[in-house]
């Protein structure tokens, strides 16, 4: 099989990638030749574990190609993938389609024999028929489907929920369509995976349904664990109590700062608008969205709290500023507004992180780098996590009390125990559970 895969960022990387460990022949294309001429050379543009061996492996078997000629690219593939950016529309919250319309525009040029046109960015209901209107209109000789195949990859794991993921959702319309997909899909129903085969407006739908459900998860354990402070709970112990139900299930009651990424704060903007327009609100969602906006800029409060009421002329070491760990991105990261706010409360702030730094650098002016994470906290007041990287789970405590000026921890991803960190001689507070030592489990 062969297929086309529009746009090499996050999402057609990743999933070209993966289609060619599958066995089938993927040939990348995007307009930015700079990109292609990195990716040639072997240059993976951005931070997934295991991506560059993956490619790496398949461009050598031949399976794997990038091009800047989409003709190319979709001469004798089954299907052509359109994963390009659907980012937040400046103004009013909606995804913004120009990329995805004008690959459409672009594909119907090159259209010279039966193909499925899949839609792989994540897109409002609606536009899989609206591609199919615009290639229609623009070659009314194309022989094509359209079908939508929302992807569920998680940064930082993408390659795993590529090759193994809990289900794969496709609409098509056409049984021909179905075919294509299933055959691409095939190593995965080899090992059993669920697909679920339904329209194109349900695929569209489930994608920003899966998403809005997880981000509303999030933020029901972040509203729990503020209650567990002022109780005297553990929000952990609620968790695992609440989450071996299942009904409700383990995953994605961890309680932190906020979600960020570029997908959930994206997905719910996007849908609680579709929902406004057709006049079937999403109340739940909006809310969601409000709690984790006014929840980001709440935590530099605690941090400030934690200093003693103030941060003025004091330095904050910063560990982590990614959105989370195990990535460089930093598109709506709590840090984001954590930082800024703690630099207007007259902090300055040391910071470091393991990936994130380069793109950091660009948006959070006036952080001083450090080039470890002792480094930030040198001579710095108190330490705040903002991101659970792994090495920042096992600090050598006694260095680190060293350094600081005052021995206060504010660890707003909890990867520290309570009581650890009191028998350690720390004032330490973190997310949603009781710092008096002789409360702790
Ligand atoms: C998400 C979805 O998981 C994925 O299926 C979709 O396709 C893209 O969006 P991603 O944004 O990469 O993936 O990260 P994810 O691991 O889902 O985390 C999103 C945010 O939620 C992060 O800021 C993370 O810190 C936060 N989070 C996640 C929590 O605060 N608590 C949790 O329990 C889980």
């Amino acid at each position: 099989m062969r297929i086309a895969m529009i746009g090499t960022g996050y999402v057609g990387l990743v999933s070209g990638a993966c289609f060619s460990e599958f066995g089938v022949h993927v040939t990348c294309v995007d307009k930015d030749a700079s990109k292609i001429e990195r990716l040639k050379r072997g240059e993976i543009p951005i931070y997934e574990p295991g991506l560059d061996e993956l490619v790496a492996r398949n461009v050598a078997a031949g399976r794997l190609s990038f091009t800047l000629d989409l003709k190319e690219a979709m001469a004798g593939a089954d299907a052509v993938f359109i994963a390009v950016g659907t980012p937040t529309r400046r103004g009013d919250g909606h995804a913004d389609l120009s990329y995805v319309y004008a690959a459409a525009e672009e594909i119907a040029a090159n259209l010279d024999h039966y193909t499925v046109v899949v839609n792989k960015s994540t897109v409002p209901v609606g536009t899989g028929r609206e591609v199919k209107a615009i290639i229609s209109r623009t070659n009314p000789n194309a022989d094509f489907d359209v079908a939508s195949n929302p992807e569920f990859l998680r940064e930082g794991s993408a390659i795993g929920d590529f090759m193994r993921p809990d289900r794969v959702v496709i609409g098509t319309s056409s049984e021909r369509a179905a075919e294509v997909m299933r055959r691409l899909y095939r190593p995965l129903y080899l090992i059993e995976t669920p697909i679920v085969l339904t329209s194109l407006e349900t695929a569209e739908l489930t994608k920003y349904a899966a998403n809005t459900f997880l981000a509303a998860k999030i933020t029901f354990i972040n509203e729990i664990a503020d209650l567990c402070e002022k109780v005297g709970a553990n929000v952990h112990d609620v968790a695992r109590g609440i989450g071996l139900d299942g009904r409700i299930g383990k995953k994605f009651l961890h309680p932190g700062p906020g979600y960020g990424g570029s997908c959930f704060p994206k997905d719910t903007l996007a849908l609680v608008r579709t929902a406004q327009q057709v006049g079937s609100p999403l109340r739940i969602i909006e809310t969601v969205v409000d709690i984790n906006d006014k929840r980001k800029k709440q935590m530099a409060e605690r941090i400030v709290a934690a200093c003693g009421g103030s941060v003025s002329g004091k330095t904050v070491g910063v560990l982590g500023v990614t959105f989370k760990p195990n990535t460089d991105d930093m598109r709506d990261a709590p840090s984001l507004d954590i930082v800024p706010a703690l630099q207007a409360a007259g902090a300055t702030v040391r910071a470091f992180d393991p990936a994130g730094m380069h793109e950091a650098e660009k948006l959070l002016p006036g952080v001083v780098w450090a080039k470890d994470a002792y480094g930030a906290l040198d001579g710095a007041d108190c330490v705040a996590i903002l991101t659970e990287w792994n090495e920042f789970r096992a600090l050598d405590l006694k260095r680190v009390k060293t350094l600081l000026k005052e021995p206060v921890m504010i660890d707003l991803r909890n990867v520290y125990n309570p009581g650890d960190m009191a028998a350690a001689g720390f004032a330490y507070s973190s997310i949603g559970r009781p710092t008096a030592p002789s409360q702790n489990v």
